[in-house]
C-alpha cells in the first residue's frame, strides 16, 4: 500500500477496540472506550507536531527543552467523530476544533456534505481529521479535501477501524496524509459496513 498506515498493536488500544466491537457494550461504555482509544492513538498521531528548542530555568540551572511549535486543529467528521474529541482534547487542551458534517447516501455510499465550520489559518496548523470509521474511504477523502481547500498542508487521519479498501482510497487521493487506526479489517458488506467492524458508530455512540 502506498502512503503511511499505522495500526496500533498496543494491548490497551486493542482492549478498547475489543470493547468497541462487542455488541453487548452499552452506549456509555462505548463512549468511554472511544474516548480512551482516541487519546491513546492520538498520542502517536501528535508525534508529528513540529517542535522547537527552548530554554527554561529550573530552580537550579538553565535547561534546554523542546516544546510544540505549531497549533493543533482537531476536525471531527459528524456525527461519530464527535466521540473522539474529548480524548484528543485531553492531550491538547489548546487545540482548535472544526466540524465537518457528512453523511453517506445509502444507495451510492457517496458522502453528502451538510455542514462545514473550520477555524481560520489552517495553513500552519497540524490538522487531525477524526473519524472512527474508514469504510469506503469516501467520507475521509472528502473531509481531507475540504481541509486542504481551506489551506491545511500538514494533516493526519485518525480512525479507529479502517478497511483495506478505505485505506487504499485515502492513500490514492491523499498520499501525503498518514492514517492511524486501531484495527484493519478486510471486508465491507454490500451496504458499505466494515466487517467485522463494530456496526454503526454514530448509532452506538448516540443510542439512535
Ligand atoms: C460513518 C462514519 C464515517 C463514514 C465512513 O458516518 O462515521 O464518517 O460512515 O464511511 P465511508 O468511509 O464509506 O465514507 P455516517 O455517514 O454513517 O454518518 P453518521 O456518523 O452521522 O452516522
Ligand atoms: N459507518 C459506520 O458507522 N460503520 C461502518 O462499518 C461503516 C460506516
Amino acid at each position: 500500500m502506498p502512503g503511511r498506515l499505522t495500526v496500533s498493536e498496543h494491548p490497551i488500544v486493542q482492549e478498547k477496540l475489543a470493547i468497541l466491537r462487542d455488541r453487548r457494550t452499552p452506549p456509555h461504555e462505548f463512549r468511554a472506550a472511544m474516548g480512551a482509544a482516541s487519546s491513546l492513538l492520538g498520542y502517536e498521531v501528535l508525534r508529528a507536531v513540529r517542535t522547537r528548542k527552548a530554554v527554561v530555568h529550573t530552580p537550579l540551572q538553565r535547561a534546554k527543552v523542546v516544546v510544540p511549535d505549531q497549533s493543533v486543529t482537531l476536525v471531527a467528521v459528524l456525527r461519530a467523530g464527535l466521540g473522539m474529541l474529548e480524548g484528543m482534547v485531553s492531550l491538547v487542551p489548546s487545540a482548535r476544533i472544526g466540524h465537518i458534517g457528512l453523511y453517506r447516501n445509502e444507495e451510492t455510499l457517496n458522502p453528502v456534505r451538510y455542514y462545514v465550520r473550520l477555524p481560520p489559518d489552517l495553513k500552519d496548523s497540524f490538522v487531525v481529521v477524526c473519524d472512527p470509521m474508514l469504510a469506503t474511504g469516501g467520507s475521509a477523502s472528502e473531509a481531507i479535501r475540504i481541509v486542504k481547500t481551506d489551506g491545511a498542508r500538514h494533516i493526519a487521519l485518525l480512525s479507529l477501524i479502517a478497511s483495506r479498501a478505505g485505506v487504499r482510497r485515502v492513500h490514492s487521493v491523499h498520499p501525503d496524509v498518514p492514517i492511524f487506526t486501531a484495527g484493519l479489517d478486510a471486508k465491507l458488506n454490500n451496504k458499505g459496513y466494515i466487517l467485522p467492524g463494530l456496526g454503526d458508530a454514530g448509532d452506538r455512540l448516540f443510542a439512535t
